[in-house]
């Protein structure tokens, strides 16, 4: 097999590209070792930038998203009882919406397939070689267990943080970043009528808590929690009293259901310093990760893409090499600004046992602060919606 850009992986970045790439005239394949049951009902964060929104709409992929998802014009922050909205729309002029991230997927997939892939699933022992030639390959095999080769012009990595990709740049080559926080998030979905207009991010002494949604009828509901929490430490019965004491606000229910899904997840932050070595380049988890305060990590792994797309194009329209020698340098800029967001917002709303009184203080007028201040709140909200793509 032969095509111009091997991509390994579809979830977002991997999704994204090959129709990017569909779009320019350029081939790809995508292989994916999940099966296409499997990506579609991943549970992931679901808040899409105003930049995405466009770009998916431009591209024919928003259809589904437009009728489904939910255009919300801020957020609420909870802290001391008292609730505030941060009007984004005011703000900043633009909008995110709220859709999840299994159901781009299956826009992607769909629209993918429909366009004649090829998109490859349940393929496995992805490898990589000699991308310091200019005739780099994978071999794999596909779904029948049959050991294929692809000749590709490049390799994209998409393969998220333990994908074999970003391990394929020599150790001397790339420089590893990473922060842990001694803090998890217990994710539930419930069936439950929605209990407020917009997610409200609660910074209690309990400990954080997060509701959002993903329909009418289905909520997604996150609490911090100690990150080797057992979940057979978590009754339905706890979680909930749990969750009506950190959204306690007064007059106001938060709508209890059956709980039907519930996951623990640990928070770090990452970056690989180099995106690029030879004639492969990686992008989205498996070269960076947020922690999911914020909901960053699908719009990061989007933003890569349409930069690698970009220099591609010149390279195959143009002859010009910059933009791809460049690819990583542009990436990072953006990326440490979202590493920094991220951190800022998991900070600023999560409990903090070792803070002492003073850095509790110092914590608590933080809040206050983007709750009082135009200037503080925009430096928030720029973040939030998306900054430009540029
Ligand atoms: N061979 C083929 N596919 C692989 C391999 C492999 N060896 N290893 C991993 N993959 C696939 C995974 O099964 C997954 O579908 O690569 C895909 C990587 O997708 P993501 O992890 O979703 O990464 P990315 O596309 O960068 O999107 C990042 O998605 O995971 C969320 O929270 C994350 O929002 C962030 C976004
Ligand atoms: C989600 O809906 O899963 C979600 C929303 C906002 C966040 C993180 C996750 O900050």
């Amino acid at each position: 097999m032969r095509t111009q850009i091997g991509i390994i992986g579809a979830g977002p970045a991997g999704l994204f590209l090959s129709h990017l790439l569909h779009r320019i005239g350029i081939d790809c394949v995508v292989l994916e070792n999940r099966s296409r049951h499997d990506i579609e009902n991943t549970i992931r964060a679901g808040v899409l930038e105003h930049w995405l929104i466009d770009l998916m709409n431009e591209m024919g992929l928003g259809e589904r998203m437009m009728r489904e998802g939910r255009p919300d014009t801020g957020i609420t922050m909870q802290f001391l009882g008292q609730r505030h909205h941060l009007d984004f729309e005011e703000l900043t002029g633009k909008k995110i919406t709220v859709y999840a991230q299994h159901e781009v997927l299956k826009d992607l997939v769909a629209a993918r397939l429909a366009q004649g892939g090829p998109l490859l699933f349940s393929v496995s022992n992805v490898a990589i070689a000699d991308v310091e030639t200019d005739k780099p390959r994978i071999t794999f095999n596909d779904a029948e267990g049959a050991p294929q080769v692809l000749d590709c012009d490049f390799i994209v990595g998409c393969d998220g943080f333990h994908g074999p990709s970003r391990q394929a740049i020599p150790q001397s080559a790339r420089q590893e970043l990473d922060m842990h926080y001694p803090w998890g998030w217990l994710g539930i979905l419930a069936e439950a009528p929605r209990s407020w207009h917009e997610l409200v991010y609660s910074n209690h002494e309990r400990g954080f808590a997060l509701l959002s949604t993903r329909s009418p009828m289905t909520q997604r509901i996150y609490l911090q929690c100690d990150p080797h929490d057992s979940l057979d430490a978590w009754s339905d019965d706890r979680i909930w009293a749990e969750m009506q004491e950190r959204f306690a606000f007064p007059g106001w229910e938060l709508f209890e259901g059956k709980i039907f899904q519930k996951s623990i997840v640990g928070l770090r932050s990452f970056v690989c310093q180099t995106m690029q070595h030879g004639r492969l380049f990686i992008a989205g988890d498996a070269a960076h990760i947020v922690p999911p305060t914020g909901a960053k990590g699908l719009n990061l792994s989007v933003a890569d893409v349409v930069m690698l797309s970009r220099g591609l194009d010149d390279w195959y329209k143009k002859g010009s090499k910059d933009r791809l020698d460049s690819y990583t340098e542009t990436c990072l800029t953006r990326i440490w600004k979202y590493e920094r967001f991220s951190w800022y917002m998991t900070t600023l709303f999560h409990r903090n046992d070792a803070e002492t009184a003073f850095e509790r203080r110092i914590h608590l007028a933080d809040l206050d602060y983007v709750c009082s201040s135009k200037a503080a709140a925009t430096a928030l909200a720029e973040i939030y919606v998306g900054l430009p793509i540029g």
